[in-house]
């Protein structure tokens, strides 16, 4: 039997990539398949919560009854998450948000001369859990996620205390068994009461799971 203990809750969930458009034809992304995040949004919505999920471009099937915002730019992810923001209790930060966006060339395809080189300006994005993190109330709580190539410990716990998280769950990514589009994640976990722990490569439905366990003990 699921336990119940999120009813009542609303529970959002960022996730998958966001792609930022330059000209007619390309954007700048990266390979989010949104899985971790459709993790959480179940396991919540198992659990008797009420789920929003804010979903970049290509992320998975989401039963009907978890509400399902579908934005494609960091700039729309942004503003369907602080819209929803100040109604929710737990935020679950998994997308793959791009940091910066090309200044976009236009509606029409950049044509090549073939002997070019291309040099395109990039603008910074709204970083959205720092921003809703820095403005949340004293009964919310976030669960931040940290993709790193390196200093996995070091650099989730600084983003823990940036972005005034209440947890942040840290993944290196480029490995097959953890990180992007693995049905499988090995993650460092960390809270702001100072409590780590290291989990070995497990489902990512399992890692879900037990964050929200985590969350509930808090
Ligand atoms: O989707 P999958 O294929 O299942 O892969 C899962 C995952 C690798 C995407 C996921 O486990 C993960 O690590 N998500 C965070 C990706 C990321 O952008 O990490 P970051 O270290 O750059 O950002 C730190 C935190 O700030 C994240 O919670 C991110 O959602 C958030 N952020 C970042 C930038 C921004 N402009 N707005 C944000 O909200």
């Amino acid at each position: 039997m699921t336990p119940q203990d999120m009813t009542g809750q609303q529970v959002m969930v960022t996730l998958g990539p966001t792609r930022e458009q330059w000209d007619g034809v390309r954007f700048w992304s990266n390979p989010s398949s949104g899985v971790m995040g459709a993790c959480f949004a179940v396991a919540a919505w198992l659990r008797g919560a009420q789920v929003h999920a804010v979903c970049g471009p290509a992320t998975p099937w989401l039963p009907a009854d978890i509400t399902r915002h579908d934005v494609t730019g960091a700039a729309q992810m942004y503003q369907a998450a602080a819209d929803l923001w100040p109604r929710m209790d737990t935020g679950i930060f998994t997308a793959a948000v791009a940091d910066f966006s090309p200044e976009p060339f236009g509606a029409e395809k950049f044509k090549k001369s073939g002997t070019e080189t291309l040099s395109i300006r990039f603008t910074p994005n709204t970083d959205i859990l720092k921003t809703l993190g820095t403005a949340k109330r004293e009964n919310q709580r976030i669960v931040g996620f940290a993709a790193e190539t390196g200093n996995l410990h070091e650099n989730a716990v600084g983003k823990l205390r940036r972005k005034n998280a209440d947890m942040i769950v840290g993944n290196i990514v480029g490995t097959p068994e953890s990180g992007f589009q693995s049905a499988t994640n090995k993650v460092f976990v960390a809270d702001k009461t100072g409590r780590t722990e290291e989990w070995p490569v497990q489902p990512k439905t399992e890692v879900a799971w037990r964050i929200l366990d985590w969350l509930l003990q808090m």
